[in-house]
């Protein structure tokens, strides 16, 4: 054998070895492994976990609030999408009749100087065709009109000459009518403020709205607003996206973005000011990052009313003179300065104060607490955002000394060179490297501000549309979160809903369309951590050969009756495994009744949840009949289990 031969025998020698090798390993993926958990539940060594922890971040993004929660049916109720140009963009509003019959264009003529834009309706048609001709609204990609139910209709009409105008609800082709009401318009040179109730008398979920004549002549429209009348608490939420928000228990609401915030251009940005006041005189803006038009219906105070609604704290980001593509010269930012703390009059000022006034006229006389406010968002590496940010900070701090501010600027691994209160940290990776992420905080300085963990999420391709991967993955970083909570003191996950018609951004956590919605595994994943706000947190241990794949922690919490220690193990690997729970130093004993198991996983780590199969990775809670304070238990492949234990001294017990 020469030196060549010598060399290939070598390299098949190897690779044959390697084969065995691999060949091995699925027996290694079906075996189970062994694991013991112990958790020391002495009450030295508990801390207690921040209410504030876990919270939610609402974007506006993939259509969330303008066609999601905020329940407005009618899309660019005021023609002013192309923004106060004339001529404006009519869409999504569409013509019904020929071109020979009626004409329709936008003017400015509206009676509210700050949506000047309305829409200039000429019918042609002495004997119009039957069902008449006019303009129609499709909503957000249909309106959802149920059966019996009651819809509000306010629009604001003009004719020179009495006019009788039928508004109808009907199918997307028009052919099945819903609800119709027949409204009469005096001729007059004014605006007339138009009410009507419309009651279906049927069910269509991709409905639209028809305004329609069979008379010759002119008739203006504007602010043409469509509200289904049961929102929640009448506050203008849809009711069933409310409740998956509610069954979060989330403790902050951080609004209303995310880049929506910045803008690409500042001209863009969310301003607070143009989003309050009476709906009819918003003048609306392009969300030019996520690309679409919004009223501002769902505006700054909708903002803070919702956090009151779902009994969250309420951070606002406020945007600090930069956009994605331009910047304010800290020189010139004195007035967006003056800007925001006009933002917190009107949400803590007294009902008598300049912008308290306007807040307490919109229906709120008492102030929102806000205590939390984040200058920016992902603005640290601009040129102007330390400038700026310095000059934002000190003002606030002189006018409202107990508000809490969150720095754009990673505090995580290096101390700020600037005042902060809070640092904000995003992250948006792939499953194995979030898993990992689940002791990014341990070595964190313990002095100096308090990390927001603002934005979390698996993406790409590990995420798919919202898989179980990606819940594992999410679930072992909060554990990570959890046991670094003396520094980590809120964290939320990124993008919150999706309108399945607008997707921009993948994977969300809640996904709807003009009539359904579920959560993603990252949604059900969230309410497994909801008690964990307030709760206290005890040091864990686990040993195995298999550690690398776990990720867990312990908790006690108490509902209204009972206190529970709740132990949360992701099992990251394809094995199942064997865990020992043992429990020291717990104060009561463990009762079996009452103590239950939640297991969430699915027969392959990439499964999702859809309309049609919205449960399909979903938790799944048992009774734990061997519960005590050593126990056996099985934790499957791919997984996340709570089991929560019933401690003695509870009511459940003391009742028996
Ligand atoms: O959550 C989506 C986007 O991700 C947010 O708008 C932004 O803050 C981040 O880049």
């Amino acid at each position: 054998m020469d030196l060549k031969q010598a060399f290939s025998a070598t390299i098949f020698c190897l690779l044959l070895l390697f084969c065995v090798g691999c060949r091995c390993r699925p027996l290694e993926i079906e075996a189970t492994q062994t694991a013991t958990l112990k958790v020391d539940a002495s009450p030295q060594l508990a801390r207690k976990i921040p209410e504030t922890l876990f919270g939610i971040f609402f974007e506006e993004i993939n259509h969330a609030g303008a066609g999601g929660i905020w329940a407005e049916l009618v899309s660019n109720r005021g023609f002013e999408a192309g923004g106060s140009h004339t001529p404006s963009n009519i869409a999504p509003w569409s013509i019904i009749g020929d071109d020979s019959s009626i004409f329709v264009a936008t003017d400015r003529t509206s009676c509210f100087s700050r949506n000047i834009v309305a829409l200039r309706m000429e019918v042609l048609c002495n004997n119009c065709p039957a069902g008449g001709v006019g303009v129609y609204n499709p909503g957000f990609w249909g309106m959802n009109i149920e059966d019996g139910k009651a819809y509000n209709l306010i629009m604001y009409v003009k004719s020179p000459e009495t006019t009788d105008l039928t508004v109808s609800l009907t199918s997307s082709d028009g052919l099945q009518n819903l609800a119709s009401a027949t409204i009469t318009v005096s001729g007059t040179s004014n605006w007339t403020k138009v009410e009507q109730k419309l009651v279906a008398k049927g069910t269509n979920r991709t409905s639209r709205l028809q305004i329609t004549t069979n008379k010759k002549g002119v008739v203006w429209l504007d602010q043409v607003s469509l509200m289904p009348e049961d929102t929640y608490k009448g506050h203008g939420f849809r009711t069933e996206l409310i409740s998956m928000l509610l069954d979060l228990k989330p403790r902050f609401l951080r609004f209303p973005g995310g880049c929506f915030v910045e803008g690409e251009w500042l001209r863009n940005a969310f301003r607070w000011r143009e989003s309050i006041g009476p709906w009819e005189e918003r003048p609306g803006h392009f969300g030019d990052v996520w690309h679409y038009w919004t009223d501002d219906g769902l505006g700054y105070y909708e903002f803070l009313q919702l956090a009151e609604d779902l009994g969250a704290a309420p951070i606002w980001v406020f945007n600090n003179g930069i956009s994605h593509n331009d910047e304010v010269d800290t020189v010139a930012i004195a007035p967006f300065v003056k800007d925001v703390l006009d933002s917190l009059e009107f949400a803590r000022g007294s009902a008598d104060s300049t912008w308290g006034s306007v807040r307490a006229a919109m229906g709120h006389p008492e102030p929102f607490p806000v205590k939390h406010v984040a200058i920016g968002n992902e603005d640290c590496g601009k040129k102007f955002y330390r400038g700026n940010y310095l000059k934002f900070y000190n003002a606030i701090r002189e006018a409202y000394p107990d508000i809490q501010m969150i720095s754009n600027c990673d505090g995580s691994s290096r101390p700020l060179d600037h005042p902060a209160d809070l640092y904000d940290f995003h992250v948006y990776t792939d499953s194995k490297t979030l898993f990992n992420m689940r002791s990014q905080f341990d070595r964190t300085s313990r002095s100096g501000p308090k990390a927001f963990v603002s934005e979390y999420a698996v993406w790409r391709s590990d995420a798919g549309r919202g898989s179980l991967l990606a819940s594992l993955a999410e679930a072992a970083f909060l554990t990570g979160l959890e046991k670094n909570s003396d520094i980590v003191q809120m964290a939320s996950y990124a993008p919150l809903f999706v309108n399945d018609n607008d997707q921009t951004w993948n994977p969300d956590a809640i996904v709807f369309n003009s009539w359904q919605h579920y959560g993603t595994p990252s949604y059900w994943m969230q309410t497994i951590f909801r008690e964990s706000s307030g709760a206290m947190i005890h040091p864990i241990n686990i040993s195995s050969r298999y550690s690398s794949s776990l990720a867990a922690s312990a908790i006690t919490w108490q509902d209204s009756e009972n206190s529970f220690l709740r132990v949360k193990v992701v099992n990251f690997g394809s094995n199942t495994v064997s865990l020992t729970i043992s429990t020291s130093e717990l104060e009561a004993s463990v009762n079996s009744l009452g103590s239950t198991a939640t297991v969430l996983t699915s027969g392959n780590v990439m499964d999702e949840n859809s309309f049609s199969n919205p449960n399909k990775v979903a938790p799944v809670k048992s009774q734990l009949s061997n519960a005590a304070e050593q126990m056996q238990v099985t934790l499957a492949p791919h997984s996340f289990t709570t089991f929560d234990l019933a401690l003695a001294q509870s009511k459940l017990v003391a009742e028996m």
